[in-house]
């Protein structure tokens, strides 16, 4: 009888566990997707340790591809669903992908699509597989060229002069018919060079990422609704 009781208690408790662990890691919900473009010099001059290439690549590149909440912007991720694959990133595909997303850090693209992959992709596996995702990608970063873009529009980097967040965002803007979202870092270097100064709110942050939206299929692009960067001069460098 003792047995029968705590063995019934305990499929309970299992059950129990089961279905909180259903609710946590949730599959499938998600809004919309952000596809984060970045900024590779102002990667490599935030980053911790230095980036393998002295020069990275003077080219927007991928950053990924994040199933979103539109209530809560740090969900979801690290769900369930299955993990990296490398031969699902078949030949082609592969020299595609180093291109437009090269892990600029270290110079281990495989580990970046894996992070980016188990972290983010698994979270919209349903409509998105992995091959599927990888190519998704590829294509959104080849439907646009950010880097031309600003270009034509005289925005180049440039150490000495900064932009407002406006400047920045119309040419992107009228270019995809559609609001990105701009995102911007403390500059490491501006920090350090004036030590004793004061925080003013005059110095420039750096235009790190660009994030464009699309819809819950991944296929349309959609406005963003979210606004990034401080109300501050940003510089691009
Ligand atoms: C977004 O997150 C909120 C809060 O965590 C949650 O209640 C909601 O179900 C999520 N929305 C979707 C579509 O997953
Ligand atoms: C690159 O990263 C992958 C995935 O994490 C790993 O399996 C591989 O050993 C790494 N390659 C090198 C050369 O470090
Ligand atoms: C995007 O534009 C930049 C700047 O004009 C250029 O260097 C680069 O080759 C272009 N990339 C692609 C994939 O067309
Ligand atoms: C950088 O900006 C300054 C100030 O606007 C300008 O005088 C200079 O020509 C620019 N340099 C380049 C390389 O565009
Ligand atoms: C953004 O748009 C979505 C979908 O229309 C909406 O649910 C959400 O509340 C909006 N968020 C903001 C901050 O406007």
């Amino acid at each position: 009888m003792v047995t029968l009781k705590s063995s019934l208690a305990f499929l309970v408790l299992a059950f129990a566990l089961f279905l909180c662990f259903i609710m946590s890691t949730g599959d499938g919900s998600y809004d919309y997707f952000q596809f984060v473009q970045q900024w590779p010099p102002a990667t490599c001059s935030l980053s911790r340790t230095p980036c393998y290439k002295p020069r990275p690549p003077q080219i927007f590149t991928i950053h990924g591809l994040w199933p979103s909440n539109y209530s809560n912007p740090k969900r979801p991720s690290n769900c369930r669903g299955s993990l990296f694959d490398s031969r699902k990133v078949y030949p082609q595909l592969r020299l595609n992908l180093k291109i437009s997303w090269p892990n600029v850090k270290s110079g281990n693209d495989t580990e970046f699509w894996e992070s980016e992959w188990n972290k983010h992709g698994r979270c919209s596996e349903q409509t998105l597989n992995q091959m599927q995702y990888f190519e998704r990608s590829d294509e959104m970063w080849n439907s646009y060229n950010i880097t031309e873009i600003l270009k034509k529009a005289q925005i180049v980097p440039n150490a000495t002069r900064t932009w407002k967040y406006s400047d920045i965002l119309s040419p992107i803007k009228a270019a995809t018919n559609t609001t990105p979202i701009l995102r911007c870092k403390p500059d490491p270097a501006q920090s350090k060079s004036q030590p004793s100064q004061p925080k003013s709110p005059q110095k420039p942050q750096l235009l790190h990422e660009v994030v464009f939206c699309y819809d819950y299929h991944a296929k349309k692009q959609i406005d963003c609704n979210r606004t990034g960067c401080l109300n501050k001069d940003i510089s691009f460098q």
